[in-house]
């Protein structure tokens, strides 16, 4: 392998310029036989070409290099399993110029949701079938092709599928021709040439599918497919592509370059989607939507959707060089997902709710000394599969969305058409993007940019003194966990300071007096565009608290203060009583997003004060907790309103979320139970999927084995998977804890696509503190089974498994447990997601963003490991210390700090919480 910056590369000499490829799936055998004719372009002489290959077989005698009028076979084929490559040596020296490589092959359709792979789905009749689809990002091409797989490899593919008459076969492009072959039994259908891309992109499907399709303005064809008949439910995503396609052709300047674009749902799908070009691949749940959806999924749906798309410009036409820049890809999408969902719905506030989700997400990660920074070297390409994170998606689109701020929407635009214009069909870097806006700016983009994408972490700003016209602000870098800056580790990042009514200012020293213009209070990081903290004055939160009962703050602006104080607690800069008192100005809230930031500081905060107050102050805590929220949960109901908005049906699920949490007042419980019961009789109109989750878990923690056996009856007798999704993610709030076991042993079943099976698991863990002890204990004695069964599968569902089999620890001895665990059973290419858990529950974690599933699908790496079971000695000694009620013993939290800090303030007093 070649090293170019000390990555590993195949070697620059041998160029792929066109890919020729025929593939025939067997659905029986799930085998596959493939034949390629690859033009290359050889740079360089050379005796030798190597390329990647994974879990396929080359059959020697078939591979012969055409250069000129002369044919040679390779001398010698060696396969090197560590770098997943084949090197063909030949007895002379290849010359310069054109020449054609032909081989045939031989694979598996293996059921790990990676390369070219199988799933199980029933056909309109309820029989089971076999359906083949692809998966090729990051490193999977090589999985079902021989091939140079690499982003900057760009090539033309031309693909033909043979299979059964009947099915349905897709890629990329429109078909070209057909012709039957087996006296018809079979098929031979062959695509149109795609254009100049990269391996990852490319794409297949063989199955039996429905569809709808429709035409954007611009005249492209948008087709959605589903499992046989379901396609009326691609009826939503259908209209968001047509929209979102259309919206896209204009910001980027250029049109859709393929004549079709279609979107299908896999039935076994690692991620939530994937933007093969004209072909995105997408996990049921984020694509199909079936009438009486929730708002929720209909949000979801739509920002997979819109990202999907971005990435159509945006990765797909031009594309990052190596996968260093990933987040370029990713946090780009990430931040044109809200962009296009905005201009499609602006009633969906995407950009207020960025404050408590994206840019929340990026926050609560990149505060951990375990972070990273966006741009990270990778050297070997399987190292990328860690950095598909938080960091990449949300703090990538956090910091374009301070660009965009900075910039200026038209310069931001302008910039972004000129970059797409010269670089479409080929490779970017970070800096070929800062040279676009650079150039339509005016900016020094680079400069302002660098401190964000190049150092890790993000800075607190400290309000020093504040004359009424003038600020002196102070930036360090911010710790959750409120730890030593040391000297050296200082940073300095350039902020822009932007307050409402100028332009920004930027912030470039340890210090700086900036002029603010006049107004009642102080409010810097106006509308949320810069990820930062900011610390004010006891004397400004008194004058923000009043502004927010006069409805003078932003719905974004809102957010974010909540979001920043409870940080601040945590880390120790702001005292929780203080933080409190701004809590209770919002009685009169009814926004979801302020509501939902609320939410996640009042999770933050009640697992360490159920650990450490009395209880009566503990009661007396729930008790202001019930009463900010009764007004707005009378007011929002249970019912869905005729003059209901997007974001009253998600502030609905958040409140009775709330109330199921907090609530002293049994009225909710029995409603919740009626609810339930009415809609397992078969009355489904009083349970609406909006509120469905909530109440399945309410009725699950008040009732026992009738509710439990009944939701899984309600799963195994579901046609959709979003109604599986709902009964998995609740399911383990079952208060029984022989029933939570039995939640556990239906995990590792078998019974469970291991695309879902963490979901169970993790409602059990974050059920109870004794569930998560539960969780960890069976996890750990079960680790074989659960690593053979997704070991090879996509990265992303071991790392779920990770994360979720330690959540809802927050404890010393729970993070030494887990770190000890890693230690015996290590998972090599598992390390940053081990270590940013570890740190997190060091720090006490709080609610991740539900929407976006972070924790449960970011990817992260896999690895391998000699996994030796645990002995029993070992499972139970310190889940018994976990067992005992720790949750009322103080002492043995690693937050400690947090702990003291909030003893030492008025909220440990019965008193305080009825002052409120
Ligand atoms: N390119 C990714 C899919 C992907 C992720 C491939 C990890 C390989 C490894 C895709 O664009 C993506 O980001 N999908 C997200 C959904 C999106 C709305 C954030 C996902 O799968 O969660
Ligand atoms: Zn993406």
């Amino acid at each position: 392998m070649a090293k170019a910056e000390g990555r590993v590369l195949l070697p620059p000499t041998v160029e792929p310029v066109k890919y020729d490829i025929k593939l025939k799936p067997d659905l029986v055998n799930f085998t596959f036989d493939g034949s390629e004719k690859i033009r290359l372009d050889i740079q360089e002489a050379t005796d030798e070409i190597a390329l990647h290959v994974k879990e396929i077989a080359i059959k020697n005698h078939t591979i012969v290099l055409k250069a000129g009028s002369t044919e040679v076979k390779p001398e010698a084929v060696t396969y090197s399993i560590k770098d997943a490559t084949v090197t063909f040596k030949f007895e002379e020296m290849l010359p310069v110029g054109e020449a054609e490589l032909e081989l045939e092959f031989f694979g598996l359709l293996n059921d790990q949701m990676a390369g070219f792979y199988r799933s199980g789905y029933k056909d309109i009749t309820g029989a089971s079938k076999i359906m083949a689809s692809t998966q090729f990002e990051s490193l999977d091409a090589r999985r079902a092709f021989p091939c140079w797989d690499e982003p900057g490899r760009k090539a033309v593919f031309g693909l033909t599928l043979v299979v059964d008459t009947g099915l349905t076969a897709l890629s990329n492009m429109p078909e070209k021709h057909r012709c039957y072959l087996d006296g018809g039994a079979k098929m031979e259908v062959a695509f149109m040439d795609s254009p100049k891309m990269s391996t990852y992109l490319l794409a297949f499907i063989v199955g039996e599918f429905d569809f709808i399709q429709a035409q954007t303005s611009h005249g492209v064809l948008v087709r959605v497919f589903a499992p046989p008949g379901r396609s009326k439910d691609g009826q939503f995503p259908l209209e968001v592509a047509v929209k979102a396609l259309d919206g896209y052709d204009d910001y980027f300047g250029l049109p859709y370059p393929l004549p079709k674009l279609d979107m299908i749902a896999i039935p076994e799908f690692a991620a939530g989607a994937m933007e093969n070009w004209g072909l995105v691949t997408y996990r049921e749940v984020d694509l199909l939507i079936a009438e009486g959806a929730s708002r929720k999924q209909m949000q979801r749906v739509c920002i997979v959707v819109t990202h999907e798309l971005a990435h159509q410009w945006f990765g797909n036409l031009v594309t990052m060089n190596w996968w260093d820049d990933l987040w370029l890809n990713e946090g780009f999408a990430s931040w044109c997902e809200n962009y296009m969902a905005h201009e499609i719905f602006p009633d969906f506030a995407m950009w207020d709710q960025f404050t408590s989700d994206t840019q929340a997400a990026a926050m609560r990660l990149d505060s951990l000394r375990s972070s990273h920074p966006i741009q990270v070297p990778i050297k070997h390409a399987e190292e990328v599969e860690e950095v598909f994170d938080a960091i990449s998606y949300c703090k990538g689109a956090s910091v374009i969305k301070m660009a965009h701020a900075y910039l200026g929407a038209d310069a931001f635009r302008s910039g972004l058409q000129a970059y797409m214009q010269k670089h479409k069909y080929s490779n970017t870097e970070t800096s070929d993007l800062w040279a676009a806006w650079s150039t339509a700016s005016g900016c020094k983009v680079n400069e302002l940019m660098a401190s964000w994408t190049e150092q890790m972490g993000y800075p607190l700003v400290t309000v020093k003194s504040f004359n009424g016209s003038e600020v002196e602000l102070e930036q360090s870098w911010f710790l959750a966990d409120g730890s030593e800056v040391k000297k050296e580790e200082e940073k300095i990042w350039k902020i822009p300071i932007i307050c409402k009514g100028q332009k920004p200012v930027l912030m470039e020293a340890k210090t700086q007096k900036i002029s603010v213009p006049k107004s009642d209070f102080l409010l810097i990081n106006a509308g949320r565009q810069v990820p930062m903290r900011v610390l004010y004055s006891d004397e400004t939160y008194s004058q923000l608290a009043t502004a927010i009962q006069k409805g003078q703050l932003s719905v974004s602006d809102k957010a974010g203060l909540v979001l920043d104080s409870f940080a601040l607690a945590k880390s120790g800069h702001l005292g929780a009583d203080k933080v409190f008192k701004l809590i209770a100005s919002f009685r009169s809230e009814r926004n979801f997003i302020v509501w939902d930031a609320i939410s996640q500081a009042l999770t933050g905060f009640d697992t360490v004060l159920m650990a450490g107050v009395s209880d009566p102050t503990y009661a007396a805590f729930k008790a202001f907790v019930s009463k900010l929220i009764a007004d707005a949960a009378k007011e929002v109901g249970w019912e869905k309103k005729a003059s209901d908005g997007h974001l009253d049906g998600l502030l609905r699920e958040t409140l009775i979320n709330m109330q199921s949490k907090y609530s002293v007042d049994p009225e909710a419980m029995a409603e919740a139970k009626r609810r339930f019961d009415a809609f397992m009789a078969g009355d489904a109109s009083l349970l609406p999927d909006d509120i469905k989750e909530p109440v399945f878990k309410m009725a699950l923690k008040s009732g026992g084995k009738k509710e439990y056996q009944a939701l899984r009856n309600l799963q195994a007798k579901a046609t959709t998977n979003i109604e599986r999704k709902h009964v998995y993610v609740t399911i383990g709030h079952t208060a029984d804890i022989a029933l939570k076991k039995d939640v556990l042993d239906w995990v590792v079943s078998g019974d469970i696509k291991i695309q879902d099976f963490f979901y169970p698991m993790g409602s059990v863990a974050a059920s109870s503190k004794e569930a998560a002890a539960l969780t960890w204990d069976y996890y750990k004695s079960h680790f074989d089974r659960i690593w053979s069964m997704c070991k090879t599968a996509s990265p992303s569902l071991m790392d779920a498994m990770i994360s979720l089999s330690a959540r809802g620890f927050s404890t010393a001895e729970a993070a030494a447990e887990v770190e000890q665990f890693y230690k015996e059973h290590p998972l090599k290419q598992n390390q940053r997601t081990i270590s940013q858990l570890l740190e997190g529950i060091r720090n006490l974690r709080c609610k991740a963003s539900e929407n976006r599933d972070w924790g449960v699908l970011a990817p992260a790496g896999y690895g391998s490991s000699g996994n030796q079971l645990v002995k029993d000695s070992r499972v139970s000694s310190v889940s018994k210390k976990l067992r005992t009620p720790l949750a009322r013993q103080g002492e043995s939290w690693t937050n400690a700090a947090f702990l003291n800090r909030i003893l030492k303030t008025p909220v440990i007093e019965e008193s305080f919480w009825k002052s409120l």
